[in-house]
């Protein structure tokens, strides 16, 4: 027989927006959002850990039976090295037992442990069933909840085996943040801005005034209204249009990586033993440095950066304990690096990207000349 071909012609074109709802104390909230056409018929199932769970599932199982209906809940081990495979297989097997289908709604309440996990078990089960992510840090807040990137780590890397798979609704309860300690605070705080470095003045401006001028600290922060709500939203909304400029990763997205070439090698190098935020807060800083001997950032403009990362309690340099050519072997394992150069994302000023030779949001830099920039940085 001859070979024939037809086509099967499936242009899809989905709405997949929702909504963020932020404030204080508000297990209603998520109820509210549950209750939500195409969600109030679903049997709902909180999925959290053990630490998020303790303190969030009684007051969400309350408010639900108060709402006229019932709220299971899964509870799984606090901590990265459990976001793996083998939870979300045992997470599975438990719906299961318990009867859980095609109509499952999801409540994922944690950091982004649990949004990762979680939004991937609902990414899969039934072949996808919707979920809420109830985002209880301030990292969670600043990236994991915003993006629909859901996934767990394997031995070989992070967030290797994954899902595309966009929440219902994000609901943030600031409340959440006081039982944060410092140093989670602060690690929510690098990403925050980061964001602030590659897209908003006025919202850098902003943390500048609390942070620096007011000398506002990360507990006084998570209490004020203001300056926490404006947080999540900049966060989200600067997210937001970089992922929307192309969801399946891309050329703009790599915005977001601003700062992290050098803070994702940093934090390898160190072992994993200094938080995210804090490379990432690094990792700004020198691309900052590296900056004004490009000519992109003032002299000034770094030191303003520096300022404003000292007085909200983050680091500013490579810890002296590091050597360079652990961060270089960090980095040229990195999945960016490509033929002997990697490539940099670098801000314009503050509040904008540089952008490169045919658009491109990063610049290409030779392997030796990294390693030169490292050595005069250490020095
Ligand atoms: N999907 C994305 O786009 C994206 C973006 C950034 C990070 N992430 C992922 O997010 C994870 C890191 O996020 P994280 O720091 O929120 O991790 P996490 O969920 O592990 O939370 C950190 C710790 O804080 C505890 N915790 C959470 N909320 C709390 C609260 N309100 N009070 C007290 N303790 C609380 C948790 O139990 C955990 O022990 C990583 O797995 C990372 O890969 C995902
Ligand atoms: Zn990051």
């Amino acid at each position: 027989m001859e070979t024939t071909e037809f086509r099967i012609e499936l242009v899809r074109r989905v709405d997949e927006s929702y909504p963020v709802i932020v404030g204080r104390g508000i297990e209603s909230a998520v109820l509210d959002v549950a209750s939500r056409p195409g969600l109030t018929e679903r049997r709902a199932v909180l999925i959290t850990d053990s630490t998020v769970g303790a303190l969030v599932a009684a007051p969400l199982v309350r408010t639900f039976e108060r709402g006229g209906r019932k709220l299971d809940v899964l509870t799984f081990p606090e901590g990265e090295q459990h976001k793996t495979r083998a939870t979300k297989e045992r997470i599975e097997d438990e719906l299961i037992a318990r009867d859980f289908g095609r109509d499952t709604l999801i409540i994922a309440a944690g950091g982004g442990v649990v949004t990762d996990l979680a939004g991937f078990v609902a990414a899969t089960f039934t072949r996808g069933v919707p979920y809420i992510s109830v985002s209880t840090t301030l990292l969670g807040a600043a990236d994991a909840a915003v993006g629909g990137k859901t996934a767990v780590d394997t031995p070989a890397a992070t967030n290797l085996i994954g899902a595309f798979h966009q929440p219902s609704a994000v609901v943030i309860d600031l409340d959440r943040w006081k039982t944060l300690s410092t140093a989670q605070i602060q690690d929510g705080m690098g990403e925050t801005v980061k964001h602030a470095c590659l897209a908003d003045v006025s919202f850098f401006e902003e943390l500048e005034r609390a942070f620096v001028e007011r000398h506002m600290s990360p507990e006084e922060f998570v209490r004020d209204d203001a300056l926490a709500e404006l947080t999540v939203r900049r966060n989200c909304e600067i997210k937001r249009d970089f992922v929307m400029s192309d969801v399946f990763e891309g050329n703009r997205r790599m915005g977001l990586n601003l700062g992290h070439t050098i803070g994702r090698a940093l934090e390898a190098a160190m072992g994993y033993t200094m938080s995210h935020g804090a490379c990432v807060a690094v990792g700004l800083n020198m691309q900052a440095q590296w900056g004004v001997q490009f000519g992109y950032v003032t002299r000034e403009e770094q030191q303003r950066l520096e300022a404003l990362l000292l007085a909200i309690g983050l680091p500013i340099a490579l810890p002296a304990e590091v050597s360079v050519d652990a961060i270089m072997n960090a980095m040229v394992h990195d999945k960016k690096a490509k033929g002997g150069a990697i490539r940099f994302v670098f801000q314009r000023g503050i509040g904008d990207l540089m952008v490169f030779d045919g658009g491109s949001y990063a610049r290409p830099i030779p392997v030796q000349d990294i390693r030169a920039f490292l050595t005069q940085s250490l020095a």
